[in-house]
């Protein structure tokens, strides 16, 4: 693999940039709320369009548009919404400027998505975003976090118990722009590597939504196993889904947090 390695988040420098963001669901909420704070000019979509996006996504400063608005005049283009929707925003991306960064925030899981048999086969998800996009590249962050560790968790740099997700991808600007954004949604930015390396950061792999610290990642990428990844995955869900059932447990954040460590790694 290439080298992970721990970013120096006390040192990065924030610089305010324009933010597309499309997708307001659990994780593109979150960002929508949080990126504002740290005084980037974020601009927001969902599918149904700009007036079914709630008022509270709105309060530090998101204005909602539409996709293509959102699309247009940025420094950086964040996708969070469902893997099976990328071929439809595709015109939008194939038409943004080499230097606009985009960032995708997608899991493949097949019992939520449309089956994709190529990745069933063993492509790499994001490679196949990339497909999906025309070829666009694309960084891959914020999908190894749960929405509600973004939502609740997010501390700031420095913090030692700090949360820390892995950032892949194959364009230096691109990917240097994204790790700037993780660290401003309060989350410890580790490089992860090329995309064709990304499956160690996909659903099923110890690095994924196991709440790690930076120190953590690089071992837990190291440790990854490709041909477990799908097999752990679906043994989550259906764990999850069974425990879901049951009255008696409670099946709240952290108990994904702790069914994640057991299964994964
Ligand atoms: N949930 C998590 O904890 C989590 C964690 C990490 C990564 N992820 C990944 O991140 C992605 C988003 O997850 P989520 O849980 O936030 O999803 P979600 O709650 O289902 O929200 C999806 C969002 O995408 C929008 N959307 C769908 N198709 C669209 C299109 N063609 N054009 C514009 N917007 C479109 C939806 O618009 P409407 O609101 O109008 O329906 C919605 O706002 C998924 O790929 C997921 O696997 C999720």
């Amino acid at each position: 693999m290439s080298t992970a390695r721990k970013s120096d988040t006390n040192a990065r420098r924030t610089s305010l940039m324009k933010i597309g963001l499309i997708g307001t669901g659990h994780i593109g909420s979150s960002l929508a709320k949080r990126l504002p704070t740290k005084g980037h000019e974020v601009k927001i979509a969902n599918l149904r369009g700009p007036e079914t996006i709630d008022s509270d996504l709105l309060a530090t400063g998101a204005q909602a548009v539409t996709a293509e608005e959102a699309a247009s005049d940025v420094d950086a283009l964040i996708l969070s919404i469902p893997l099976n929707a990328m071929s439809k925003i595709a015109p939008l991306v194939q038409s943004l400027p080499e230097q606009t960064a985009v960032i995708d925030t997608s899991n493949y899981y097949p019992n939520r998505d449309e089956a994709v048999e190529a990745i069933d086969n063993g492509q790499v998800e994001s490679e196949w975003v990339v497909e999906q996009l025309g070829g666009r590249t694309i960084v891959k962050a914020w999908n190894a976090v749960g929405w509600g560790v973004l939502a609740d968790d997010a501390r700031e740099a420095g913090d030692p118990e700090r949360v820390a997700i892995p950032v892949a991808g194959d364009d230096a600007h691109a990917k240097e722009i994204a790790m700037t954004l993780v660290n401003d949604s309060g989350l410890d930015p580790v490089d992860a590597g090329s995309l064709a390396e990304s499956w160690r950061q996909q659903p099923g792999s110890p690095v994924y939504c196991t709440k790690l610290t930076a120190d953590q990642i690089p071992a837990a990428l190291k440790a990854a196993r490709k041909e477990k990844l799908a097999h752990r995955r679906d043994m989550f869900v259906a764990v999850l889904f069974d425990h879901m059932e049951d009255e008696t447990l409670t099946v709240d954040g952290d108990y994904g947090t702790q069914l994640s460590r057991i299964i994964y790694s």
